[in-house]
């Protein structure tokens, strides 16, 4: 499966990257990894993960940039995903931030998340949002009813409290556990009702 993650400048961008920390081995999974200008800028302020920074390289992005996932540049349209005929099978932004979602509710595409986002659209290709903002205004919510009557699955990180979440790290697998299943992508992250 070809899988296209975004990861936007909403707060909480750090889930993004947990969320392809999950999956960043699996064999049945190619991954390609954008991460726009503002998502680094939230990492940087929420984090302190400095994307410009050799000298003090957090962990997890040693990991990530030790993986298998290609990463993206975000300002570069002329990449394989920006391409219907490449053959994205689902893409998910988590988190997505209100100016994301906008332009693609918009139809603009002038980053290569947005453009990803729209390819997927237009190839009726499975497209998952993670929308984190609150309050809501009406016009984010209107965009995520177009959005949704288009096909695609507003999944924002809300809280569920049945699995017994007892820490932030359980409550986050949670999420990223439910957001895997709309992807259809088989895992045990998350411990499920019933
Ligand atoms: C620390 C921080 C937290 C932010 N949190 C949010 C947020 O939760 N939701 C949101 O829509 N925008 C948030 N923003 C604003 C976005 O980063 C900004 O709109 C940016 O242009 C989004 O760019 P992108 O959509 O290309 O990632 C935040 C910005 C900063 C600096």
């Amino acid at each position: 499966m070809k899988l296209a993650v975004g990861i936007c400048g909403a707060s909480g961008a750090m889930l993004g990257l947990k969320f392809v920390s999950k999956i960043w081995a699996r064999d049945d999974l190619e991954i390609f990894l954008v991460i726009s200008n503002g998502a680094k800028k939230t990492l940087l302020y929420e984090n302190n993960i400095d994307f410009e920074s050799l000298n003090a390289p957090n962990p997890l992005l040693q990991d990530l940039y030790k993986s298998k996932i290609k990463i993206l540049d975000d300002l570069n349209l002329g990449e394989c995903i920006s391409s219907g005929s490449f053959g994205i099978d689902a893409m998910a932004i988590i988190p997505c931030s209100m100016n994301t979602l906008a332009k693609i509710a918009c139809g603009i595409s002038d980053t290569l998340i947005t453009r990803s986002a729209i390819v997927c659209l237009k190839e009726r290709k499975k497209l998952l949002l993670a929308p984190r903002e609150m309050p809501l205004d009406s016009i984010s919510l209107n965009n995520m009813l177009n959005l949704s009557k288009e096909g695609v699955v507003i999944a924002p990180p809300i809280m569920g409290y049945y699995s017994s979440a007892s820490s932030l790290e359980s409550m986050e697998d949670f999420l990223i556990g439910k957001w895997l299943d709309i992807l259809n992508i088989k895992n045990s992250i998350y411990k499920r009702w019933g």
